[in-house]
């Protein structure tokens, strides 16, 4: 079978690890030049060094002049630009009532700013290479409240109303923009919140992880995101511009 983006060229911020380390392995295996880009640059350079063919660079999403040098570093190295996946994102459970604007500014920076900023510097680039898509990580909570990460989930529903925004706008220039929607996936950004969640809403040790298998029956895997992320990225989802793929074992069908 042919690879499904052989010639293209992929960025995917965060990439140092979790989701976004799947994403930019499993966008490579399907023939893609991949930047493997993250904020910190060690962890970046290790983890570019497991994906064969691929380049690293540094970048923190939240400043503008580093993702502008993100894209124009990216097109130096591999000579064009066709996908782009700002994966960044951070969290911290905490109740809005104790969430000084710090706090809030620390996770909507990254979680939105960031992806405002890759999108507005990677769209033209991948217009200038014909076309190409943009897939956006948004997130289960980006549906209904969460608590414990109101800025968490409030900077994902932003993300997925900017993803349909971007979509129309570059609608005639031939780039989809497309969100996925991960319901709890198994990664430090949630397990590293887990103890202090359940301290936090006054939940027994091991409680996070009851109220996964009964809500989603499992945590998620980064390598059911980064598939995902592939069908979006890559042709197959050619008619599919400003969605929202939903992938959460459930948890978002029912009430109970
Ligand atoms: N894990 C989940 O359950 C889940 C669910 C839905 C959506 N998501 C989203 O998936 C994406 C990846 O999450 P993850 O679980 O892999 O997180 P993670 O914490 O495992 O990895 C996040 C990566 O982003 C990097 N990063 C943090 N701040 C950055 C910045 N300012 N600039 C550049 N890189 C930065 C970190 O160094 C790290 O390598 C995030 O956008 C997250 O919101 C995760």
């Amino acid at each position: 079978m042919p690879q499904q983006l052989s010639g293209k060229t992929a960025i995917v911020t965060g990439s140092a690890t979790g989701i976004g380390f799947a994403i930019a392995s499993r966008l490579a295996a399907e023939g893609a030049n991949v930047v493997v880009s993250d904020i910190d640059e060690a962890a970046a350079k290790e983890a570019s060094a497991k994906i064969p063919g691929s380049a690293a660079i540094a970048c923190d999403v939240r400043d503008e002049d580093q993702v502008k040098a993100l894209v124009e570093g990216s097109v130096e190295r591999f000579g064009a630009l066709h996908v782009m996946v700002p994966n960044a994102g951070v969290a911290r459970a905490m109740p809005l009532v104790e969430m000084d604007l710090a706090a809030w500014r620390e996770v909507t920076s990254v979680n939105l700013d960031g992806v405002f900023l890759a999108i507005r510097h990677a769209a033209p680039a991948i217009v200038a290479a014909g076309g190409g898509s943009i897939v956006t990580l948004g997130s289960v909570t980006a549906l209904a409240g969460a608590p414990l990460i109101g800025h968490y989930a409030a900077s994902k529903a932003a993300v997925v109303n900017l993803t349909k925004t971007a979509a129309t706008e570059l609608r005639s220039h031939n780039v989809r923009v497309n969100a996925v929607l991960p319901g709890f996936v198994g990664t430090q950004l949630v397990t590293g919140q887990a103890e202090s969640f359940e301290e936090q809403s006054g939940m027994p040790a091991g409680g996070f992880a009851a109220l996964m298998d009964q809500k989603q029956g499992r945590l998620g895997t980064v390598e059911e995101v980064a598939d995902a992320v592939l069908f979006l990225a890559a042709d197959s989802a050619s008619f599919c511009n400003g969605t929202g793929l939903l992938l959460d074992g459930g948890l978002n069908a029912s009430l109970f």
